[in-house]
């Protein structure tokens, strides 16, 4: 795919004829999608709220005319979904946009009631249940003969020897939904060497109860593919390569390049996708193994924390999901620029602290190569998240968090230690 300018889906919004304040509610206003969206739709006329957990870079942009402060939907999904309601009766935006996994789990169970008012841009929910249920994809990927990585599922009191022999090791242990209701933070992936260290976290709190899966480690590339379904359509189709992901072995994309999607990759996304139907946004994730083979990871069914990327490398995502569920008419996106890269520098900066804090192993370079890899990339030319010229305070809040944030991690470790690196 060339260079190429692609025409923005204008969102035509519809403010003159609408009653509401706000066109387009973005939640979940602290990830980096919600801010991109804002600044997006913003930009191309809508009257754009944020809101979220806490306060969030989002909020100062100059693109968010409203923002507010909802309760947090692992403690009170209930008092959330009420929230939302009355979100939605005071400003009638005409869309609501979630991107986070939590609130969607929320939204999902009170669908019916919030779609009597807004229309959310969220797939449909047999199609949703296909692509969060990690389970169920892979059981289509199979029948679709879309490779996955060596994978059985753990059941309580299941033999752990007999799993890792099955997998082999290195062996990755993650949960069948990216999000367990209930949890207070999301389970990330884990990687694990032996049957005492697979045991230990089964044997964790938050790991206890949840279905899980057990994979063969694969150590190639990353590449995701987005692709934007409607209406029997593809409108748009984007490519990205990570390179670092935060936790390292994988989590949100920190060092990203967009790229020309490769054959392999694009066909079995679009496969998935059209036989799920699943409409919307959809991020298709998958790793080489050490012979280029790609293996499906998973389907996110919601907007990248990563869309910064496809936005600027020239299609309209955003744009492109507000049309379609206010029900107005897409256009087809062109083309976009490749050899785009994008930096999320607090997500580096942890990166970099948990590669120097741990010993080398699967994705986890000797410290030595890890700062060689941060100090060249901060050198080469690329985006850096939140920041641009001309909305330049999210980058300032969001710089501001982070260091409270470093300095609160460093004063508690401090204290429980009594000085020295955590
Ligand atoms: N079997 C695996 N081998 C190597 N890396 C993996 C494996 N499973 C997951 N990862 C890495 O961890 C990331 C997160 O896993 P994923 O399946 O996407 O779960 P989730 O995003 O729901 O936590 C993947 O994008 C990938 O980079
Ligand atoms: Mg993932």
């Amino acid at each position: 795919m060339s260079a190429g300018v692609t025409r923005r889906s204008r969102p035509q919004a519809a403010s003159r004829e609408r009653s509401g304040t706000l066109d387009v509610a973005v939640l979940d206003a602290s990830g980096r999608a919600a801010l991109i969206s804002a600044r997006a739709l913003g930009e191309a006329g809508a009257r754009v709220g944020a809101f979220d957990r806490e306060q969030a870079p989002a909020f100062r942009s100059r693109w968010v005319r409203e923002s507010g402060l909802l309760p947090d939907f692992v403690a009170e999904p209930d008092a959330y979904a009420a929230a939302l309601l009355a979100l939605v009766e005071r400003y009638e935006p005409e869309v609501l946009i979630p991107a986070h996994d939590g609130s969607i789990e929320v939204i999902r169970a009170h669908r019916s009631e919030l779609e009597r008012r807004v229309a959310i841009a969220l797939a449909p929910e047999s199609q949703l249940a296909v692509a969060i249920d990690k389970a169920q994809t892979f059981a289509l990927a199979e029948s679709l003969g879309v490779a996955l990585p060596r994978s059985v599922s753990l059941q309580a009191g299941c033999d752990v020897e007999e799993a890792l022999a099955e997998v082999g090791l290195p062996a990755v242990v993650k949960p069948m939904r990216s999000w367990v209701e209930g949890s207070e933070e999301r389970l990330m992936s884990l990687v694990v060497s032996g049957a005492s260290e697979l045991r230990a976290i089964l044997a964790l709190p938050g790991w206890r109860g949840v279905p899980l899966v057990l994979q063969q480690w694969v150590g190639g590339r990353r590449e995701a593919v987005w692709l934007f379904f409607a209406r029997g359509k593809i409108w748009a189709r984007f490519a990205q390569v990570a390179y670092r992901m935060n936790p390292p072995l994988g989590g949100a994309s920190i060092l990203r390049e967009s790229i020309v999607p490769n054959r392999d990759v694009l066909e079995s996304s679009e496969r998935l996708v059209r036989e799920i139907g699943l409409e919307g946004f959809s991020e298709v994730e998958f790793r080489r193994d050490l012979s280029g083979r790609p293996m499906l990871m998973e389907i996110n069914p919601r907007l990248s924390a990563s869309i910064e990327l496809g936005v600027r490398a020239g299609i309209d995502f955003p744009g492109l999901l507000y049309a379609w569920a206010a029900g107005r008419s897409l256009h087809e996106a062109q083309s976009y620029r490749v050899g785009i890269r994008m930096r999320w520098l607090g997500g580096d900066l942890r990166w970099l602290r948990a590669t120097l804090g741990a010993a080398p192993g699967p994705d986890i370079p000797p410290r030595g190569v890890a700062l060689g890899r941060f100090l060249r990339d901060s050198l080469r030319p690329s985006g850096y998240d939140y920041l641009v010229a001309s909305d330049p305070l999210p980058a300032l809040f969001a710089s501001y968090a982070l260091l409270r944030r470093g300095l609160v991690h460093y004063g508690a470790a401090a204290r429980a230690f009594g000085g020295g690196r955590s």
